[in-house]
């Protein structure tokens, strides 16, 4: 019998993740046409000055860009009124969990997260060494506080909720969280997870840097890969207790803001009222498609988010169908994700919709 190399844990996630872009053997998409509405990207090009930025920065390619980013973490802190010293970049907002986690939890302790969600949770808890404990969302695809309450032990360290859900579209509102902040131990770090919270139009649901961002054991994660267009950039950022925000940047992979996402997203910052016009187109197409896919998939929830979630029969088949008339969506076993994109591509998806065979879209209670 051969030796095992690796750790027996890793055995049990999936190993690879398939683009749901098909992509020929060059790496070049193979329907370059096809409506990109799989990865709940915004589908607008940069925002004006992002370009210009990124272009300026380039004759320094040969040098390493700032590894404290100071000059981001001041834009942003001055636009959301904390102190750099609490706010951490990174690659990518997934990336900063995964240090964050490194950070309070020792081998074998636990990490409560809502699920079905954001998949790469329980990726980087088992590749920390971590315990990861997934607490089922309700009936209605809402994240059930008091079971995740319930669920947080002497082991516990981080608990997150991802406000609003990927993939399920759903938000808690400020009631349901200041009643689970509440009742969380002050040892145990809660993560707000609001990489989709610009699109949130519910009054009800609270912004949790504004709401939360002073208590201590709460950590606020953001990402400019959704509403701010720089998902291929890849920046995401924290705001926390300083004593944690430091302690992560301790750990931080050196460099790990690039040049060009610092850059980019400084210019970003200066676009708000671009971003939020764009906001607001993809929250009235949402506003708009709605009915539609209500009529195909019964029970999918209210979007607080750029995409929707279509529970089905049969997602995967769905999917399929969706692409053989241009549009590229996401498939999970037990509903479809379709991201909101131009009225052209939305346009698109409701066709390709509507002659759906009605059995793979079946309500599946
Ligand atoms: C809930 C949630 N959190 C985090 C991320 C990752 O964001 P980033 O691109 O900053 O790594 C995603 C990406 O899809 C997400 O859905």
């Amino acid at each position: 019998m051969k030796a095992q190399l690796t750790r027996p844990e890793l055995d049990a996630l999936p190993s690879y993740l398939p683009s749901p872009i098909p992509l020929d053997s060059s790496g070049a998409p193979q329907a370059p046409d096809a409506a990109r509405l799989a990865l709940n990207e915004l589908p607008f090009g940069p925002l004006p000055g992002v370009l210009e930025a990124i272009i300026a920065a380039a004759g320094d390619s040969n040098r390493y860009p700032d590894m404290a980013a100071v000059a981001l973490r001041n834009a942003l802190a001055d636009r959301h009124g904390v102190t750099p010293d609490r706010i951490v970049t990174g690659f990518g907002s997934v990336y900063l969990l995964e240090l964050l986690l490194k950070a309070v939890c020792e081998p074998g302790q636990e990490f409560v997260f809502p699920w079905r969600s954001y998949e790469a949770y329980p990726v980087v808890a088992v590749g920390g060494n971590i315990r990861p404990v997934q607490v089922p969302c309700a009936a209605d695809f809402r994240q059930d506080l008091d079971a995740m309450s319930a669920a947080i032990t002497a082991d516990t360290r981080v608990a997150l909720i991802c406000n609003p859900n990927n993939p399920t579209s759903t938000a808690v509102t400020r009631a349901e969280l200041t009643k689970f902040i509440d009742s969380v131990p002050e040892s145990v770090l809660v993560v707000l997870d609001e990489a989709y919270g610009e699109f949130v139009t519910d009054p009800d649901v609270p912004d949790g840097l504004v709401e939360y961002g002073d208590r201590r054991n709460v950590v606020v994660l953001r990402t400019m890969s959704k509403a701010w267009g720089l998902a291929g950039l890849r920046l995401g950022w924290l705001a926390a207790a300083p004593e944690v925000a430091t302690a992560m940047r301790k750990l931080l992979a050196p460099f790990s803001t690039s040049t060009f996402a610092e850059v980019a997203a400084i210019a970003a910052l200066e676009q708000e009222k671009e971003v939020r016009r764009r906001v607001d187109f993809i929250t009235a197409e949402r506003a708009r498609m709605y009915p539609a896919l209500k009529a195909l998939a019964t029970q999918a929830p209210v979007s607080q988010t750029n995409f929707f979630w279509l529970p089905m029969a049969d997602p995967a088949a769905f999917a399929a169908h969706c692409e053989a008339g241009g549009v590229l969506i996401r498939d999970f076993p037990e509903a479809a994700r379709v991201t909101i994109g131009t009225a052209a591509e939305n346009d698109r998806l409701l066709e390709v919709t509507a002659t759906a065979d009605k059995l793979l879209t079946a309500r599946i209670d």
